[in-house]
């Protein structure tokens, strides 16, 4: 898979998981309580074609988490390095993992997006997601 400026996007591996980590650092992700490296290697030893990235000049430079359950599916985790913003990545990027969960069945998707991030709010209204009214999101984090 390419898109139009060369990057290279792929199916993430263990080997990435640091470099995916560091990503998200640079494009200033928020935290959450699943961040380390045993997490995002779980995600892959559970679902290996769950982690897509982009690569430009051997660097991982975008990435996704694409989610599916066998009856839902949720992108989770979409970044991309500031330094490759608006170029189309986070879209080739999204237009993959549609492409694989509808593969699988999927019909029907959710995306998880920071409220307060006006670029965020306005990639997924762009990629043609709609904001759903009504739902709000209720987590806890087990000991
Ligand atoms: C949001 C993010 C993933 C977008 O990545 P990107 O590769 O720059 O997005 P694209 O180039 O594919 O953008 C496609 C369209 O989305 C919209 N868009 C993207 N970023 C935008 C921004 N900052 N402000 C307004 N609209 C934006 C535009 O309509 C854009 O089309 P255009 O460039 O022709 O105007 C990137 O800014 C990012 O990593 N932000 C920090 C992390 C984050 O907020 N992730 C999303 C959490 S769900």
């Amino acid at each position: 898979m390419t898109d139009s400026f060369s990057h290279m996007l792929r199916t993430g591996r263990a080997a990435d998981v640091e470099a995916v980590l560091a990503l998200w650092r640079r494009a200033e992700a928020s935290p959450s309580s699943t961040e380390s490296s045993e997490d995002v290697g779980g995600l892959i030893g559970r679902d290996p074609e769950a982690l897509l990235v982009a690569e430009a000049g051997g660097e991982v430079v975008g990435s996704l988490i694409v989610g599916w359950d066998g009856w839902r599916a949720t992108f989770y985790r979409l970044a991309v390095d500031p330094a490759h913003r608006r170029r189309g990545l986070a879209s080739a990027l999204v237009r993959a993992g549609e492409e694989r969960l509808a593969a699988l069945g999927a019909r029907r998707l959710n995306a998880i997006v920071e409220s307060h991030k006006p670029g965020a709010m306005a990639f997924w209204a762009s990629a043609g997601y709609q904001l759903q009214a009504g739902r709000s999101r209720f987590v806890k984090n087990l000991p």
